[in-house]
């Protein structure tokens, strides 16, 4: 192996990642005087976060009446019933705090006439438990929400102090003695290898939508925080889960924001039919977005889909006041333009289900302390190691996640890593000290990366594997095509070791950088398909058509992953079912979450 010298800093926090989450976490780090590093691969306002765009979900009542009990209700309802009912209870009540510290950092939220913060409706928020017409719960900044929130959130950071290294690759976790101290990364511009060596990590990375072929996830979204927790021996968590987000663009996969809905869009089949008024009376185009999903591609199976070929369905926004589409979604009528070639004020259009959203993630806690789950303790927690955003599993969305909530999500647990950190980390403390061996030992795979000489080409594998996620863990699922996604996988896992890397260079590789990324994308992906085929039943987003019911008895567990190489071992641990705070206290009656049948 080449020798590699490297650089150490030393910090209190470390953080990887500057989307949302990431940032937030950053902020309240370095707000409460802990030194700490933010690690990112791309400059932070280009995270994904930034193409956010419909909102972010909080019970402000500024519409009309809200509750942060129905913002729960729905929350719960939304996960099918598979979400941590202590973690759902902090995200709908820290919610609008965090949504009013946003505001006073600077966030331009899009304004009521009465100068409040504008919110609109979107898919299964709703009042009354249920029970009520559908609720404007989703705070806007036009459809350029997470762009807003995204540049608030790194200037004021800079502001207090916070450190960026901006374009370094995080390589893998540095464990020793049973506590996680620190990330070894690679800077692209220059080549050159760097140690944070920190009390606490925080792994801000994002989702891992690229493992699919058609996302509306940025190239950048390959779950290198999975990756990096995988390699390391821990679990991932409820990875069967993966979200179809109703409105991609047809051909491109960009977002056509669920706010299109919100705003008054509706969706038509091949015969002109508003075919969600019989799938969801009530609710409609604002069901849920698992169950949209569902219908758009019964829809399209059924031989109702429009276009030439069949196989996709309308968006209609022509029929919304053109000062509406140019005051409360701008970005879209350009996207729609750019990706589809339609002027939205005069033609539908032409829309698909698309990858947007994974579930699962790292295990952890609602103050975002990794998991690292045994049978005697379920919630044990691995030290120095935290997770936030679509990188942790809280796990809020359960088995699918409310439109909105994402952003909230990022916000609540970015803060309250921030509040633990806090709390558990010293400035005081020695600083841990660096392990050489374990150093040599990532590098060493750095290393191999570097000069893989075998007879497959990056992309091709990617693409191996991108197409294989498509079709053999989509939408719609069978134990057929789990078991061939299963044995399709594990092949392709196996072709990593085969793999050509022709760029040895260690400035600005991309092909070094794009491998390493692939090794990331694997655990995702080969979990994913994995964990979807052991769970014989339907549940959120994953439809399963030899098991089309919800089984509550037998699995209301989020399932556990652990990766080796190609070799997956799966188990489980139990969903959390008590609230933080009982009725008599304030908190929700348990008898208006208890599991239900999930209709819109
Ligand atoms: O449709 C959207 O604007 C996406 C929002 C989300 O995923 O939360």
């Amino acid at each position: 192996m080449a020798a590699y010298e490297y650089e150490t800093h030393d910090y209190d926090v470390v953080v990887v990642g500057a989307g949302g989450a990431g940032l937030r976490a950053t902020l309240g780090m370095a707000e409460q005087g802990l030194r700490t590093a933010c690690v990112t691969k791309v400059f932070p306002t280009r995270s994904h976060t930034v193409a956010a765009q419909g909102g972010i979900a909080a019970s402000l009542s500024n519409m009309g009446p809200d509750s942060w009990q129905w913002h729960m209700y729905d929350t719960v309802k939304g996960s099918d019933w598979l979400g941590d009912t202590d973690a759902m209870e902090y995200l709908a009540r820290e919610a609008p705090k965090a949504v009013y510290e946003l505001e006073h950092y600077g966030v331009p939220f899009s304004r009521t006439e009465q100068g409040k913060i504008y919110q609109r409706p979107f898919g299964g928020h709703t009042t009354e438990f249920g029970e009520g017409p559908p609720v404007q719960r989703t705070c806007a900044a036009a459809d350029r929400t997470g762009h807003a929130i995204l540049h608030t959130l790194y200037g004021q950071s800079l502001k207090h102090n916070a450190e960026f290294f901006i374009e370094y690759f995080a390589l893998d976790l540095i464990m020793q003695d049973g506590r996680c101290t620190g990330v070894v990364a690679w800077k692209l511009d220059d080549g050159t290898i760097h140690v944070f060596n920190a009390k606490m990590t925080v792994l801000a990375t994002g989702g891992y939508g690229r493992a699919y072929f058609s996302a509306t996830s940025a190239h950048t979204c390959t779950g290198d925080g999975n990756g990096m927790v995988a390699r390391a021996g821990l679990p991932l968590q409820d990875m069967e889960f993966v979200q179809f987000h109703p409105t991609g663009i047809y051909g491109s996969g960009c977002l056509i924001t669920e706010g299109a809905r919100g705003e008054g869009g509706y969706l038509t089949n091949s015969n002109g039919e508003r075919f969600m008024e019989r799938y969801a009376p009530t609710y409609k185009d604002l069901a849920s977005r698992d169950v949209v999903s569902r219908c758009m591609t019964m829809e399209i199976r059924e031989g109702r889909g429009v276009g030439e070929h069949g196989d996709h369905i309308h968006l209609h926004l022509n029929h919304l006041p053109p000062e509406t589409l140019a005051l409360r979604l701008p970005g879209i009528s350009e996207s729609a333009r750019i990706f589809a070639g339609v002027d939205l004020h005069k033609e539908p259009i032409p829309v698909l289900p698309t990858v947007h959203y994974n579930m699962g993630g790292i295990p952890t806690n609602y103050f975002g302390e990794v998991l690292n789950p045994t049978p005697g303790n379920p919630d044990a927690v691995f030290p120095g190691l935290m997770a936030v955003g679509e990188a942790g599993c809280a796990s809020v969305h359960g088995a699918n996640r409310l439109g909105s909530n994402s952003l909230i999500d990022l916000v609540v647990f970015g803060r309250a890593a921030a509040i633990r950190a806090g709390e558990i980390v010293s400035p005081n403390e020695f600083q841990p000290a660096v392990p050489k061996g374990q150093i040599d030992q990532i590098l060493g795979r750095f290393d191999a990366m570097r000069h893989a000489n075998g007879a497959i080409p990056t992309p091709e594998l990617r693409l191996e594997m991108q197409k294989t996620m498509q079709a053999d863990a989509a939408v719609f699922r069978t134990d057929k095509t789990l078991a061939e996604g299963v044995e399709k996988m594990t092949a392709i896992a196996g072709k990593m070791a085969d793999l050509k890397v022709t760029d040895r260079s260690l400035i600005w590789n991309s092909d070094l950088m794009e491998t390493l990324e692939l090794g990331n994308l694997m655990p995702n992906a080969l979990t994913t398909i994995v964990a979807a085929e052991a769970r014989k039943e339907s549940r959120g987003a994953h439809a399963h058509e030899d098991y089309p019911n919800r089984d509550d008895e037998n699995w209301r567990v989020h399932s556990l992953a652990w990766v080796d190489d190609t070799k997956v071992t799966l188990g489980n641990r139990p969903v959390h079912l008590d609230p933080l705070t009982t009725h008599a206290e304030g908190g929700i009656d348990l008898k208006k979450i208890a599991p239900k049948a999930r209709v819109y």
